[in-house]
């Protein structure tokens, strides 16, 4: 095996977190401006993963070399009850949820399923804004994009008061291992704050989803919801076997689905508030497009701009901020060796915000995504949507949901949001804005 031209550097991470204690994800970004692409390691005491946000070395992980770096290990072992065994985990039971899953995402599927997604995110937004009263931003976006893709995925067979008890829940479910997050050498059987709420939070998931899992197998239904799909696919695991996987591949579809959105989501209206001069561009020209009509997916082509405003949102706030792989045999990135059984974090925060490959990079500039600038740039310069066999296979559905809902609220109304100023993510699995965002909707 070959040996380091150099010896890797050490970036010393616990001080830059103990500094960083109310805002952990400014100790990561702190450490990607000192690495500047380079691929260092993080000295959290005993533990110290490899940092890797050079585009090439992003490539060599995800992509050309995939099958040395698992889903293991740090962030995946807490979220595992969560997520199970299924289009979250790695290997065969990974391969074979791909297999089953991958099928219901293609571009004409989801195509297919947009104009009903366009019907249910102007009902919900009908139903749920009240203008002149202030809301939790996150809270308000949920209310629209969890009923959205729960009747999407489930058809009718998720009650609107069990879709309320899913909302906290996943929210539990997400947030309370965060502190695991920064302290990953703490072993799984050692209590920490959190543990009890996911457990608690697991429950209510798994209450809600059973049920209509089971009376989906029982009696075999035809529909082509998400649920019946996959029942349909699990047909030959009988038991509580076929139960299960059917449920973990439905939780984590959810949860991704609905976690990523609506965090991306709830970027938006501070940073319209941030920078005037794109909040102007964006309503200009959804006035243009839209007008006063409900929207429809026959207006997406020409929301051109709003759809580059979308993009600029993923480079600075990816909601997938950090994904964690354990290597499988020792492999040489950029000249460090990575030693087997180590972890190494990956980050499209990171790689976003590298000055070697984005000019101005911690400006908010949907320019950059002016169409045919792709061809400038590193293709993985930019990764919001992970690369390689993970890749996500909602990013489709999310490039048209996200216009829907934004341009949806807009064509009607404009957000005041009341908050420090400062646009501070918060730690989680997701990149979420700081707590207690609010904003009032004001006619336009
Ligand atoms: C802003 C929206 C979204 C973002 C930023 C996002 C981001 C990501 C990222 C970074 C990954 C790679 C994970 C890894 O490599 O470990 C991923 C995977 C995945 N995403 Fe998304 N996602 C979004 C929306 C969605 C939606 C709407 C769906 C569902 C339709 C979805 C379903 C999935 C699934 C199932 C995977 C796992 C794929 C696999 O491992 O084979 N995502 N997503």
């Amino acid at each position: 095996m070959a040996i380091d031209a150099a010896p890797t550097r050490t970036l010393p991470f616990l001080r830059k977190l103990t500094r960083h204690a109310r805002i952990p994800v400014n100790a990561f970004e702190e450490a990607g401006t000192q690495a500047d692409g380079e691929l260092v390691r993080l000295s959290m005491g005993p533990f110290r993963p490899y940092l890797v946000t050079h585009p090439d070395h992003v490539q060599h992980v995800l992509v050309r070399n995939q099958p040395n770096y698992v889903r293991e290990g740090m962030f995946w072992d807490p979220l595992a009850p969560l997520l199970g065994e299924g289009i979250f985990s790695d290997g065969e039971s990974w391969a074979e949820s791909r297999r089953i899953l991958q099928p219901l995402f293609t571009a004409k599927y989801v195509n297919s399923l947009a104009e009903r997604m366009a019907e249910l995110i102007h009902e919900l937004i009908e139903e749920t804004v009240v203008p002149g009263r202030p809301f939790d931003v996150a809270e308000g976006i949920s209310a629209i994009v969890h009923p959205t893709i729960v009747r999407l995925f489930f058809g009718a067979k998720i009650s609107a008061t069990d879709i309320q008890r899913l909302v906290p829940a996943y929210d539990v479910a997400v947030t309370a291992k965060a502190i695991r997050l920064v302290m990953p050498f703490m072993p799984a059987a050692f209590p920490m704050p959190g543990d009890q709420a996911f457990r608690r939070a697991i429950r209510t998931i798994d209450d809600v989803v059973y049920p209509p899992i089971r009376q989906a197998r029982a009696e075999d239904q035809e529909g082509d919801d998400v649920v019946s799909r996959l029942v349909r696919a699990r047909r030959d695991i009988a038991g509580q076997e076929g139960e299960r996987r059917i449920r973990d591949d439905l939780v984590a579809m959810h949860g991704a689905s609905t976690e990523t959105s609506a965090t991306a989501l709830t970027w938006v209206w501070p940073v319209l508030q941030a920078y005037p001069e794109v909040a102007a561009k964006v309503y200009e020209e959804v006035e243009r497009v839209v007008g006063d009509e409900p929207l429809s997916t026959r207006h997406l082509p020409d929301l051109v701009y709003l759809r580059m405003f979308v993009n600029e949102l993923l480079r600075l706030y990816p909601p997938g901020w950090i994904l964690p792989r354990r290597a499988v045999a020792t492999d040489v990135v950029g000249g460090v060796t990575i030693e087997a059984g180590s972890t190494v974090l990956l980050s499209p925060y990171l790689t976003h915000r590298l000055p070697r490959f984005w000019d101005r990079p911690l400006e908010f500039d949907p320019e950059r995504f002016a169409p045919g600038g792709e061809a400038k740039r590193h293709r993985y310069a930019y990764w919001p949507f992970g690369a390689g066999p993970h890749v996500c296979f909602g990013q489709h559905l999310f490039m048209m949901e996200a216009p829907l809902l934004i341009a949806g609220i807009l064509r009607k109304y404009r957000p005041i949001v009341h908050h420090n100023g400062q646009l501070t993510p918060r730690l989680a699995s997701s990149l979420r804005a700081a707590a207690g965002l609010t904003m009032t909707l004001v006619p336009a």
